[in-house]
């Protein structure tokens, strides 16, 4: 195996992620809707802020911990609901659950998981939270609702982004189904990876077990498992039920428009998670991360705001804390680590962006994740006052923050 150590960021574990796994599983992580526009404006967002340093502050202990959803999480992290880990890892959700639970940091499981709800309750205490799709079949989704109570989850996710399956056309390409068939059409491409051939070979076999009694349909393609099974017409008043089932925190993931969020404040959600899925479901959505303020400005009195999307750095999420968001989420960051070394690769990702996080924290002269404010943020590229329409600084904080206008 590798050594976690060598890998200094997520970037390296991507590449080895790459190495290891068939090119239609690494494709089905990496890839995005249409022509992936909104994959590449998830990460390019952040590039265009810009981080103002701070000096000459005790930063010697610097608390990154923070409470999300009710969780008391070690640093505002989620490590975000993603389906069918086990393909990419025999440790699958279950290496990933306990990383995150060692560490502090929130895990969401999918219903699209491979392991089970009580099985990853198994791993210990931790945050976590249950992530829900809804199926056609309403007693399957309040049973899973209720064995995510029995078994201690803390919070619930409801995901609404995917009444339509995204066109992901390197799924397409590559003939990926669910689960994924060795058969002779997709041979080649996964006969080139003998060890992941040989593990997913050996390990139990493919299940989506909080599904148990909805499975069904034509489970070729992920589009026509998500026609066949995913409930296409999600309304305020599912929310409302399942806000009734669950009656204890609860996020809606997918909203992106700020009417959107207001009606889930109005719903007694207790989060928001803006997410255009990772840029797998709708080409062309905002980067989460350019609606934030908006969001936050309106409604982060009545609603916690959290984000994903193209999020690999600590820097980034610190980016996000700064704008006013209470917590981020990854998926694919994670996956990388997970694919390409099982547990020991989620730790040490984990361990990367908390170090990434903490370092930035302490160069931008802030002891605490509270203290990252819009201070902190600049527009990328800013003139200097002389060359753009701007008057003469009246104080230094002027010509440093452009964006302090949108005040909190
Ligand atoms: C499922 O949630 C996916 O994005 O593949």
């Amino acid at each position: 195996m590798s050594n976690p150590a060598r890998c200094v960021n997520v970037a390296d574990f991507k590449a080895l992620a790459r190495r290891q796994l068939p090119r239609p599983l690494f494709d089905y992580i990496e890839g995005g809707a249409d022509d992936e526009v909104t994959c590449r404006s998830n990460i390019g967002a952040y590039d265009r802020f810009e981080l103002v340093p701070g000096f000459l502050r005790d930063v010697r202990n610097i608390d990154l911990s923070r409470k999300v959803l009710g969780c008391e999480l070690s640093m505002p992290l989620i490590l975000a609901p993603t389906g069918m880990t086990r393909l990419f890892h025999p440790g699958g959700e279950l290496a990933v659950a306990s990383e995150a639970a060692r560490a502090g940091v929130g895990y969401a499981l999918s219903t699209m998981a491979t392991t089970s709800i009580e099985a990853v309750a198994g791993t210990g205490r931790g945050p976590r939270l249950y992530q829900l799709y809804l199926v056609n079949d309403d007693g399957v989704n309040r049973e899973m609702v209720e064995r995510a109570r029995a078994a201690g989850y803390d919070a619930l996710i409801l995901t609404v982004d995917c009444i339509v399956a995204g066109n992901r056309e390197r799924d397409l390409r590559n003939g990926l189904t669910v689960p994924p068939k060795l058969g002779l059409g997709s041979l080649s491409k996964f006969a080139v990876k003998p060890l992941w051939c040989l593990r997913y070979l050996a390990s139990p076999a493919f299940d989506l077990p909080n599904l148990s009694s909805g499975k069904g349909g034509d489970v070729s393609t992920l589009a026509s498992y998500f026609a066949a099974n995913m409930k296409l017409s999600i309304t305020w008043d599912d929310v409302a039920r399942v806000a009734n089932w669950w009656n204890g925190p609860l996020a809606i993931k997918g909203l992106q428009a700020t009417n959107d969020v207001v009606k889930a404040a109005d719903a007694g959600a207790s989060a928001v998670v803006l997410s255009n899925h990772g840029g797998r479901q709708l080409d062309f959505a905002p980067a989460p991360i350019d609606l934030l303020a908006d969001v936050v400005d309106h409604l982060g009195d009545r609603i916690e705001v959290l984000v994903d999307g193209g999020i690999h750095r600590g820097s980034q999420i610190a980016k996000a804390l700064a704008m006013g968001a209470r917590a981020c989420l990854v998926g694919r960051s994670y996956l990388y680590g997970v694919a390409a070394m099982g547990a020991p690769g989620v730790r040490r990702v984990i361990e990367l962006l908390r170090q990434e996080l903490e370092r930035t924290c302490g160069l931008l002269g802030c002891a605490s994740v509270d203290e990252l404010g819009r201070e902190h943020l600049r527009l990328a590229g800013l003139p200097p006052y002389f060359l753009a329409d701007r008057d003469v600084p009246s104080s230094p904080s002027d010509s440093e923050t452009p964006l302090r206008s949108i005040s909190r």
